[in-house]
């Protein structure tokens, strides 16, 4: 596998929206290495998607450094770009000239924008629909497309705030599959927001578990299972319950970030996830 992602190095990240606002989350540390997958869950409220355009370069106001390759983020860039619930394509106009637009203002040349459009299509599995209009297809194809139009612009690290929220089970869970299949064959980083623990455990290579007001991480849980990921392999079941009763605690605020990791680093045994539902 080549990896085209980068380091993602964060270090005491705070923010607050104005002076007058509480802080909105504070102490966020985050290390990742090129390639890895990071998927975020939390409650509603407590900073996920303010920390997500942070690390795409679309708010500021924060304290602590965040560094992507080592480099101060300061602005937006197409190395690191946010795909949304929603998918915000143009509807009047095709899959391919949505998919294309990003390189047409960037000067690309035609015949170069038709070909890097036609694999990225490919890539997303799109090509019986390339011709169409964007208003023609249903919400998963539409999120394909969006996912195209980021992919195309050949970014290191994706960014997903609760992508496939709005879509129905199975399209959901056709995207999963497809977006930590394609992040792993171009080696690029996800950092992705879910309110959705089976999502987690099937997308990420690690899962941060934020929680309180103002947010923190409260924990850091490795995700090292094997691809492909089944919802009912039994691995995927015991991560399941494990994150699940790390997420409860977190939110429960019976524990504290401090505290957090002392109680699962080490005592979360194999046998202690049977008595977990
Ligand atoms: N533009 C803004 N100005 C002031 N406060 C804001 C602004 N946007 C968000 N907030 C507040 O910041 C906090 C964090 O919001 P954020 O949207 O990051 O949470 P979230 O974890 O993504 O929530 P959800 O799961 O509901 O999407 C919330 O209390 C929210 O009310
Ligand atoms: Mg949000």
């Amino acid at each position: 596998m080549a990896i085209r992602g980068v380091e993602i190095d964060i270090r005491g990240l705070a923010h607050r929206y104005t002076p007058k606002n509480p802080l909105t989350f504070e102490d966020v540390n985050i290390q990742a290495s090129p390639g890895e997958s990071l998927v975020i869950i939390g409650r509603s409220g407590c900073g996920k998607s303010t920390l997500l355009h942070i690390i795409a370069g679309l708010l500021d106001g924060y304290s602590g450094t965040l560094k992507l390759d080592k480099e101060d983020v300061k602005k937006p860039s197409s190395r690191w770009v946010m795909m949304f619930q929603a998918p915000h394509l143009f509807p009047w106009m095709t899959v391919e000239h949505n998919v294309g637009v990003g390189l047409h203002f960037a000067g690309w040349p035609k015949e170069k924008i038709r070909e890097r459009v036609a694999e990225t299509i490919h890539l997303v599995h799109m090509e019986e629909y390339a011709r169409n209009n964007t208003q023609d297809l249903s919400g998963g194809q539409q999120q394909r497309v969006a996912l195209a139009r980021s992919l195309v612009m050949e970014p290191e690290i994706l960014l997903l705030d609760e992508p496939f929220s709005a879509l129905d089970a199975f399209t959901r869970a056709a995207l999963q599959k497809d977006v930590r299949s394609i992040s792993k064959k171009l080696g690029i980083n996800l950092v992705m927001v879910t309110h959705d623990i089976d999502e987690a455990v099937l997308m990420a290579d690690r899962t941060l578990v934020m929680a309180g007001s103002p947010g923190k991480i409260m924990h850091d849980l490795m995700v090292d299972l094997p691809d492909p990921r089944n919802r009912e392999d039994q691995v995927v079941q015991d991560k399941r319950a494990h994150l699940m009763q790390i997420f409860q605690d977190a939110v429960n605020g019976a524990l504290s970030g401090d505290s957090i990791a002392e109680k699962y680093d080490g005592a979360m045994s194999e046998a202690n996830l049977a008595g977990i539902t």
